[in-house]
């Protein structure tokens, strides 16, 4: 007999455009990721709107990227003191909503699910110590030329990564929008224009959040 986990709304804990995230019922450390179905998706007249329309494939594709570039940054990375800018993906579990993909929760400190940017910068919550986390992540992405075309204010988590039986310390974490799916394939012409695209990202992610982004040093301050 076949077990799927079962997930109810109770545990969820967002339901974005293309997935739903719910809390592990057994474990607090994870977050299952669920690919909605097609029927419950809003419609959307961007590109990846009406690609998802047009070719559903495009959304199992992206889910392949994500898991592609977080493999190619994690092994080249084998070093034990690395810290992974985007969220670490342990694969996949069956659930009675669909197949879900196994991530880890960043935690606030009591436990419960992390903060975003985009919730601080609402709440006046981004404190210098966290934009300085921000940082920290924005140069990893750079650094380590990740492909991320969608830095949206609500894809980076602050909070504490699980370690075994403890919690590490706060970090700024991106939860979604790794993979590019439009991104060519990583030589030394594609990490160029990964960091022209990065930028451009942090350009727009500063506008979104109502930071200041310095292109020179590639940081982001308060206004
Ligand atoms: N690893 C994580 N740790 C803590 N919270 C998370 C994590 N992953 C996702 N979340 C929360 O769930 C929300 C939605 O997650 P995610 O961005 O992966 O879904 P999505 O449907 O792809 O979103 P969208 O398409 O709207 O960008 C995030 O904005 C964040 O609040
Ligand atoms: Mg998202």
């Amino acid at each position: 007999m076949a077990v799927a986990l079962n997930l109810s709304v109770s545990n969820l804990v967002a339901s974005g455009v293309q997935r739903a995230v719910y809390l592990h019922p057994n474990d607090r450390t994870k977050l299952i990721k669920v690919l909605k179905p097609d029927g419950q998706m809003p419609n959307r007249w961007n590109f990846n709107g009406v690609m998802d329309r047009v070719m559903p494939s495009t959304r199992i594709r992206q889910i392949r990227k994500e898991y592609t570039e977080y493999l190619r940054v994690m092994l080249q990375h084998p070093e034990p003191d690395f810290r992974a800018p985007m969220s670490h993906m342990f694969g996949f579990v069956s659930t009675n909503v669909g197949l879900g993909c196994l991530t880890e929760n960043v935690m606030g400190p009591d436990g419960s699910v992390g903060e975003t940017l985009g919730q601080k910068m609402k709440r006046g919550t981004l404190t210098d110590s966290q934009l300085t986390l921000l940082n920290d992540t924005i140069d990893a992405l750079f650094v380590h030329s990740v492909r991320a075309s969608d830095l949206n204010p609500n894809n980076f988590v602050f909070g504490h990564r699980s370690y075994g039986n403890v919690l590490g310390p706060e970090e700024c974490v991106l939860v979604d929008g790794f993979g590019d799916i439009h991104a060519i394939p990583v030589r030394s012409m594609g990490r160029w224009l990964n960091r022209i695209g990065l930028a451009d990202s942090c350009k727009r992610l500063a506008r979104n959040t109502k930071l200041l982004w310095d292109p020179k040093t590639r940081r982001f301050s308060h206004f």
